[in-house]
């Protein structure tokens, strides 16, 4: 096979990292390597290859739990992508969050964390980690003097969100890196809320990022998948985890990020701008009583996101319709094209009512016609009273 090159630029890399024409059949697509086993010509063979795969050598298979070759491949993509010397892939976001906060905390240790993170990221956290005997604060991650204040001697770990949900709040990636570094602490970003055409944490001091590649990554809605990028050095106990943990990722799952990956940066530019014009219409609206979104203005961050996110600020958004949990409802119940779902990142744009959170909205904007978008949420707020 000819000298190949997986270019220089983000969205070439974006295409043609981890896929390599097959050898054998030349079928340009990375085929989907459904098999937990594999099968070797002799005993030393095999015992050669599990020997590897248990050091975590890539390219070394002997089941699928451990280690399989379409993960690899996603795993080289995110890899090139984010800049990274390596990546891990799993079974979900989740997976990722908790293998990597376990396989490098334990009993005695502290984190700190943001204090407005994932749902169930907070819920590991609070329900998991005391009987573990791992101490956790959580600050807000804007307020540097805080963030210091709450590093102890027993702290390992700096966790953070790039975007934080519902607020959309940016924190200062550079200036917490810098911080976490000269107090000794490893400094993890779950990158999912804005992905890696929009930010690159590595590229401003992060040791690693995580995703839930359910969302920008996989971007269509189809697959539940995580995954961690950052030195080889600290993804290696995490692969381990994922290992003993028996979250090892499905190669389907695997594939369909690999192939949203492809497009990753045209959907997340597109999806941006429509969030922006979005997000300036609903300012403009006296159903409207207030929207957070980090390329406004008025949002507290808007320096910080012009500074570190690419484009506008995101294409997530959060506002509430004046009329409380009446009003919520009124607009989302009368929609007629974007869809009420929880999750994000999907080209599709859902919206996330929560009566729980006084009725707050959020959207995760996709990436259809904006003029449509516009005419679905008039039709919504035409309701509110
Ligand atoms: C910021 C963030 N991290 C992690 C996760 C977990 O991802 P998954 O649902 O794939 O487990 C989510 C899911 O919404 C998320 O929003």
């Amino acid at each position: 096979m000819r000298d190949r090159t997986d270019g220089r630029g983000f969205a070439t890399r974006s295409i043609h990292a981890g896929e390599r024409p097959d050898p054998v059949t030349h079928a340009l697509n990375p085929p989907i390597y459904l098999s937990s086993t594999f099968a070797f010509d002799s005993a030393a063979e095999k015992e050669d290859a599990v020997d590897r795969s248990l050091a975590w050598e890539p390219g070394a298979y002997f089941y699928s739990r451990t280690s399989n070759p379409t993960n690899r491949a996603l795993e080289e993509k995110v890899a090139s992508i984010e800049g990274a010397e390596d990546a891990v892939v799993a079974s979900s976001g989740m997976a990722v969050v908790s293998s990597t906060l376990l396989a490098h905390l334990g009993a005695g240790d502290h984190v700190v964390v943001g204090d407005e993170l994932f749902a169930i990221t907070e819920v590991l956290l609070a329900d998991d980690f005391p009987r573990r005997g791992i101490g956790v604060s959580a600050v807000d991650m804007t307020d540097l003097a805080a963030v210091e204040a709450a590093i102890t001697p027993a702290t390992k770990l700096l966790f953070l969100e790039t975007s934080t949900n519902p607020r959309l709040r940016v924190p200062d990636l550079a200036a917490l890196a810098e911080l976490g570094h000269r107090r000794g602490l490893v400094v993890i970003a779950d990158n999912t809320f804005l992905g890696p055409a929009l930010l690159r944490p590595i590229e401003h001091g992060a040791d690693l990022v995580l995703h839930a590649a359910t969302k920008y990554l996989s971007g269509h809605g189809d697959a539940v998948s995580g995954v961690a990028a950052g030195s080889k050095a600290l993804l290696d106990p995490i692969r381990k985890q994922v290992d003993t943990l028996g979250q090892a990722a499905s190669p389907l799952s695997s594939w369909l990020v690999m192939r949203g990956i492809r497009t990753l940066q045209l959907r997340s530019r597109a999806a941006s701008a429509n969030a922006l014009q979005l997000a300036r219409y609903l300012e403009g609206q006296p159903a409207v009583a207030w929207v957070h979104y980090p390329g406004l203005p008025s949002h507290p961050d808007h320096e910080v996101a012009q500074r570190l996110i690419e484009g506008p600020g995101g294409a997530m958004l959060t506002f509430r319709t004046r009329g409380g949990l009446d009003g919520m409802a009124a607009f989302t119940d009368h929609l007629r094209l974007c869809d009420i779902g929880v999750s994000l990142g999907d080209v599709h744009t859902l919206v996330y009512p929560r009566p729980k959170q006084g009725g707050i909205i959020r959207v995760s904007v996709g990436c259809e016609d904006v003029d449509d978008l516009l005419e679905d949420f008039a039709l919504g707020l035409s309701y509110v009273s």
